[in-house]
């Protein structure tokens, strides 16, 4: 499973269009030194030296109630079975602020398998309707890895939130990323690896159709 992961990940990856994004070479110290460094909070942010800002949001609709794709994704935020990822490390329980999961990914920019340790930072229950949104960000920062090419490469971390909502006979569920980086990470490959892998499983217990609804990804 984690080699299929690898595969579409690199599959996505290649099929990825080459994006340009800003980073913080052409801009003069005094702008460096007005914006506060890019974090949890979605505003006007500044990456460390070499890393560019992306932004990546996906969302859609699931033809199954909030709380059956809830069942789904978030049994607790330690458990990333669903998705086949190899999980080597988890602290908290169930959805503890402050519970980390850690897993290894191929990333084509590193030349090796690179660990990524991710932190729940909040977290609220939908009670009525099921369904919840929640935080989290990678942990183990500063990151550093040596690229193919035996350069060494930093990078500034990712922040993510993720709600899951009732609307009206369908839930409704966005992902949003963004990131500091130093090379292109697939993003929107990985959310739709994790939309398309809910959809699946939702069809293999016979509570939808298996389709999604307006799958959009931007950025
Ligand atoms: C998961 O990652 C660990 C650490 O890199 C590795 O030792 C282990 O073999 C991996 N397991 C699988 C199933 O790939
Ligand atoms: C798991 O992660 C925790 C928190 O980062 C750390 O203290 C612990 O040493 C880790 N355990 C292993 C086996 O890596
Ligand atoms: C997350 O849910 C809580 C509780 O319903 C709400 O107060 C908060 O505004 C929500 N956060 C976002 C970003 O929508």
């Amino acid at each position: 499973m984690l080699l299929e992961l690898a595969i579409s990940l690199s599959a996505f990856a290649l099929a990825s269009p080459v994006h340009s994004y800003p980073s913080n070479v052409k801009q003069d110290s005094s702008t460096l030194n007005a914006l506060p460094a890019c974090g949890p909070v979605v505003q006007s942010c500044q990456c460390p030296e070499g890393n560019f800002y992306s932004s990546v949001a996906t969302y859609g609709f699931f033809p199954a109630s909030a709380k059956d794709v809830q069942s789904i994704t978030a049994s607790s935020f330690s458990d990333l079975s669903y998705i086949g990822l190899n999980v080597t490390n988890t602290t908290g329980q169930d959805f503890e602020i402050g519970s980390s999961r850690t897993f290894t990914l191929q990333w084509d920019a590193a030349s090796e398998p690179i660990s990524v340790t991710e932190v729940l930072t909040t977290y609220n229950n939908y009670l009525e309707s099921g369904g919840f949104n929640m935080t989290w960000e990678m942990g183990n920062l500063p990151f550093s890895y040596t690229r193919p090419n035996g350069e060494e490469a930093k990078i500034g971390g990712f922040w993510s939130y993720e709600e899951l909502r009732q609307v009206g006979d369908y839930s409704f569920f966005l992902w949003s990323t963004w990131s500091c980086f130093s090379d292109v990470f697939d993003f929107s490959g990985f959310h739709e690896l994790v939309f398309s892998r809910i959809a699946e499983i939702l069809k293999e217990q016979g509570k939808s159709d298996g389709s999604i609804i307006g799958l959009t990804t931007t950025g």
